[in-house]
């Protein structure tokens, strides 16, 4: 189903992928440059800390709510970041499945998603296996998924899900491991820095995108 916000939503104006059909990434984010993908940016800091550690880089943010996407989505026009950094308004998991082509995103990353675990919050989940196949398909060869979570619970659910996948394989420290002691990024999100603020231990995990299968192969 097509989301619309209300019309007298104070932020309607948010802006957000066409309504329906596929989407070029090209088309939201022109011009050259590797593409990463944030799926939840909330209040939007490490789209912008990002921005300045990775010049080159082209990012998108993919925020549901319409409140915070909107409000970055306008400051990062004012840093004259427009148009290689956005912040859009969508549900990442109708958003991923229409965006093309396959093989361009050089990097996913998921900062802290998810942290209700009541049995009733499952249904809002951004993180399924579904969605990890929608990664997969838009990772170039090689192409980095990077999750961190203050909720150890999450993060061996997240380890068992990904670890589960055909596609990805660990990237972490160790050889075989995921984990990382370190966010190699050079930039944090607004809830790893309160994190780390308040003393709280963080769960980093890398996996990367398996090469592809030559065709006839
Ligand atoms: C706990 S907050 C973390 C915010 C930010 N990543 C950080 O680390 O500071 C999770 C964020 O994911 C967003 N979110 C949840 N489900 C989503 C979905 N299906 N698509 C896009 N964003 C989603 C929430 O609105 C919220 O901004």
């Amino acid at each position: 189903m097509v989301f619309r916000p209300r019309p007298n939503h104070p932020y309607a104006h948010a802006a957000r992928l066409p309504d329906e059909g596929e989407v070029d990434l090209a088309s939201i984010l022109p011009g050259e440059g590797p593409i990463e993908i944030e799926i939840g940016p909330g209040r939007g800091g490490f789209l912008f800390e990002r921005a300045a550690a990775a010049p080159g880089t082209r990012l998108l943010g993919l925020e549901i709510r319409l409140k915070w996407s909107a409000i970055v989505d306008e400051r990062l026009g004012k840093h004259g970041l427009h148009p290689r950094v956005r912040s859009l308004n969508a549900d990442a998991r109708e958003a991923l499945p229409r965006l093309r082509p396959d093989a361009s995103v050089a990097a996913f990353f998921l900062h802290f998603p998810d942290p209700w675990w009541k049995k009733r919050h499952e249904k809002r989940l951004v993180m399924n296996p579904k969605l990890l196949d929608e990664i997969t398909r838009l990772l170039v060869d090689g192409g980095e998924l990077y999750v961190q979570t203050d909720v150890e619970e999450r993060a061996e659910l997240y380890e068992a899900q990904i670890g589960a996948h055909p596609d990805l394989e660990p990237a972490g420290d160790a050889p075989g491991s995921a984990r990382m002691a370190e966010n190699p990024y050079g930039a944090r999100s607004p809830r790893e820095h309160r994190a780390i603020e308040d003393g709280l231990p963080v769960t980093r995990m890398r996996y990367r995108r398996k090469p592809r299968q030559p065709i006839g192969a």
